[in-house]
């Protein structure tokens, strides 16, 4: 386990050095409350399309939320999200961004970071997650856990040759699937390697388990990325359809749980992996 621990750490580390621009994401907002609320920061630039519109964020850096009319670019900050009571949806007239801001990277002069001890909130689904930018630059969920555990095997956790999991058979949403790990100090199952999750599939046999579960793993940076920071490689992928817009990754119970995609509303069981005790 220490030697795992140390492991993911290093990748932890090398993934805040090279932690991906932000991502927009389709979205309904209601402009009229945003518009009324003159505080916001706010800019229209007359564009031809809502390509222009995206690109004008890369010099409007403070811009979260943008809506293109036909003829205008509207940008705003980050306050009119919430005025707006804006949510991703794929169907929606307005852009916002997934992924707010990067962590802390003194080697990146980039305007839009995020420091130490900052949150950022990712808001790809109806209950948004906190990111707290810690000291190794990479950004990750706030310990949330209300149950501390002190070794593997309480809780119902069992130890695995993929780490200490919980089988969680109870149906639930990814947000809610995750907060569940959570709550004992775990997160959602992600494998350290490739390899790794061609064993589930015995381990859970072996705990008479089966079907799919949420894993820990989200597109917010564009592509798939594990929990841990590590990307997903093809070969642990399957089943995704070309183009699909779901956010959100689970265990796929053919081919040896591959990672396939769902949207974060679906109910699913879930795996947790804790790696702190
Ligand atoms: C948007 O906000 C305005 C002003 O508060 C309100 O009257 C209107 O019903 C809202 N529209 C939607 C679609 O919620
Ligand atoms: C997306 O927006 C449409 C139109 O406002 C609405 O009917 C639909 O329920 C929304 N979908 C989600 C997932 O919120
Ligand atoms: C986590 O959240 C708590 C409560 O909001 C806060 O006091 C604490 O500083 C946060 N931890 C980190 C590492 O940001």
């Amino acid at each position: 386990m220490v030697l795992r621990l140390s492991l993911l750490v290093s990748v932890l580390v090398c993934v805040g050095a090279t932690f991906p621009e932000r991502i927009w994401e389709s979205c309904v907002t209601n402009q009229t409350k945003i518009r009324a609320n003159t505080a916001l920061q706010q800019k229209s630039i007359a564009v031809s399309s809502e390509r222009f519109c995206v690109a004008l964020t890369i010099v409007n850096d403070w811009a979260d939320l943008l809506c293109y009319d036909g003829g205008t670019c509207n940008l705003w900050g980050f306050d009119a999200l919430s005025v707006g009571e804006t949510e991703v949806n794929k169907t929606g007239a307005c852009k916002m961004t997934a992924f707010l801001k990067r962590c802390v990277n003194p080697s990146q002069p980039t305007a839009r970071r995020l420091f130490v001890g900052e949150g950022s909130f990712e808001k790809t689904c109806s209950n948004g997650y906190k990111y707290t930018c810690y000291d190794d630059g990479v950004v990750r969920l706030n310990d949330t856990a209300r149950v501390k555990m002190t070794a593997c095997g309480e809780h119902g956790f069992i130890s695995t040759s993929l780490g200490c999991l919980l089988i969680v058979t109870t149906r639930l949403t990814y947000s809610a699937a995750r907060q569940n790990c959570m709550d004992f100090g775990a997160d959602l199952f992600y494998p350290n390697a490739a390899q790794d999750v061609t064993q589930l599939s015995s381990i859970l046999a072996a705990y008479a388990s089966s079907g799919d579960f949420w894993f820990g793993a989200t597109k917010f940076t564009g592509s798939f990325t594990w929990l841990s920071g590590r990307k997903v490689e093809s070969i642990e992928i399957s089943g995704f359809s070309a183009g699909s817009l779901e956010l959100f990754g689970k265990g796929k119970a053919d081919n040896h749980y591959k990672l396939s995609d769902d949207d974060c509303e679906a109910t699913l069981a879930s795996l947790c992996l804790a790696t702190t005790f």
